[in-house]
């Protein structure tokens, strides 16, 4: 699967390329237009006069990563301080037709150099979308630096109530993989989520937690309304369509699996990479199994990473039944969790969880958490210990050592959660029970 005819730098989207493997080269060229930021800018130095910007984006910024080796796989901490080394997450950032802005603000609050950031911009949206949001992200100069935030530039569907939605976060979660050798978690955003805590608060805390936790929720209790909907036989247009169509539904019903145990769950986790390998690159047939099953089921996104996961004898108690994402149901049968509002601030603070859905574009309540729990300004990255401008607005146009954190209140709170969710018990007396 090797490019021969692979350009000079060593760019780290070329995966990308690698993956879509195109016939000609005029469509290879259009698909890494479309999907980096950095092959926008490579290619511009094709088509028209060179950048003089453009040798510095062959690697990462020094000053962020002082203790990477140039290869870009080893990262040793030579610091004496006694917290062990930051994680990296890899976070995909989903979004619709008219999403951009909400990526883009999901973007900001999240960000840290270290992490890697996959937006998808699915094909209910324009092309022109796609190519503005991977302008915007251009125009951002720590992005260039850190070389961590890429846009899919060949999207998928991915319908919710069907179950194209698992192909295409599979898709980004192997492109991910492709991407950085370097990350621990993944964690699939959606442009109506938002960060609770900092990603300093986040990293720190994850720094300590043994890096094989998958946090998942998940049950084997099938209500009736499940019941029927994991009887029903639906066909989804997003496989096989190329244009935007309703879901198709069988009139007959089928029996539900015996060869496993079928979970139900949140479609929001953050799952470890190597979980995300067994279930892309594995060697054990049961993740395709299950991919190929559940494609005929409605909305069985929050089936197939629970499903997978406890049927796993190797991964069955590396799980904790809890996403960390704070949501609420207006009714228990609901499918989509209810808009939150500021009349959540304090209860979902309360809950120490390190994300929360669903926010309407620009909530007021968004600015709220912006304002006290992340300390950015509207337009800004959220700051962390990386910052070492003058404060104000402008501490991220400087920056130093990205693996410098610097944890906050958020981070007690995130800790707690996690406490009681691994005390006296409760972690293995809730994990995939059968019953
Ligand atoms: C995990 O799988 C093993 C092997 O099949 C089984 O003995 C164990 O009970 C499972 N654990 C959980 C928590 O399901
Ligand atoms: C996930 O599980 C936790 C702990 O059981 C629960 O508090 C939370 O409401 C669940 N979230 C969803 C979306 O069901
Ligand atoms: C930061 O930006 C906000 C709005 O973008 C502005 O209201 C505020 O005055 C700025 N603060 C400083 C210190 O420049
Ligand atoms: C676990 O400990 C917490 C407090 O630390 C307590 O509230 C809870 O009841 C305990 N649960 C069990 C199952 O012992």
């Amino acid at each position: 699967m090797q490019n021969s005819h692979s350009p000079q730098p060593p760019l780290p989207i070329l995966p990308i390329n690698t993956i879509s493997t195109p016939k000609d080269s005029k469509t290879a060229l259009y698909i890494i237009l479309a999907a980096s930021l950095l092959s926008l800018f490579f290619f511009f130095s094709l088509s028209s006069s060179p950048s003089p910007t453009s040798p510095t984006l062959t690697r990462p910024d020094p000053f962020l990563f002082p203790h990477r080796q140039i290869n870009n796989v080893l990262v040793t901490n030579t610091d004496p301080s006694s917290d062990p080394t930051p994680p990296s997450i890899a976070y995909l950032i989903s979004g619709s037709a008219g999403d951009s802005g909400r990526i883009l603000r999901l973007l900001f609050a999240s960000y840290h150099p270290r992490n890697h950031y996959l937006l998808h911009l699915d094909l209910t949206a324009p092309q022109t979308d796609r190519d503005a949001l991977a302008l915007a992200v251009q125009s951002v100069s720590i992005f260039k630096a850190a070389q961590n935030v890429d846009v899919i530039g060949k999207a998928d569907f991915a319908y919710t109530k069907g179950s194209s939605i698992i192909s295409s976060t599979l898709h980004g979660a192997s492109i991910l993989l492709r991407l950085s050798q370097n990350w621990d978690w993944f964690v699939n955003l959606n442009a109506a989520d938002y960060p609770l805590v900092t990603q300093d608060d986040l990293l720190h805390i994850l720094s300590f937690l043994p890096k094989h936790l998958n946090f998942l929720n998940h049950s084997s209790y099938i209500g009736w309304r499940e019941f029927r909907r994991l009887r029903t036989i639906i066909v989804d247009p997003g496989l096989y369509l190329s244009e935007k169509t309703a879901m198709f539904y069988a009139t007959q019903k089928r029996e539900l699996p015996n060869a496993f145990q079928l979970f139900t769950g949140s479609s929001f986790s953050i799952l470890s990479r190597n979980f995300i390998e067994f279930c892309i690159l594995g060697t054990d047939n049961f993740p395709r199994t299950l991919l190929m099953y559940l494609s005929n089921t409605p909305s069985s996104f929050s089936n197939y990473f629970p499903t997978v996961l406890c049927n796993s004898h190797k991964y069955n108690r590396t799980v904790i039944n809890h996403n960390l994402l704070y949501a609420t149901f207006d009714k228990p049968s609901n499918e989509e969790p209810r808009l939150l509002s500021s009349n959540d601030y304090e209860a979902m603070i309360q809950s120490g969880a390190a994300f929360a859905t669903r926010f309407q574009l620009d909530d007021p309540v968004l600015d709220r958490i912006d304002q006290e729990i992340l300390g950015r300004s509207s337009g800004s990255i959220v700051p962390g210990g990386w910052c070492v401008g003058e404060s104000g607005n402008h501490t991220c146009s400087v920056w130093g050592d990205a693996s410098v954190l610097r944890p906050g209140l958020g981070a007690r709170r995130l800790e707690k959660r996690i406490v009681e969710s691994l005390s006296n018990g409760t972690y293995q007396s809730h994990q995939c029970i059968v019953g």
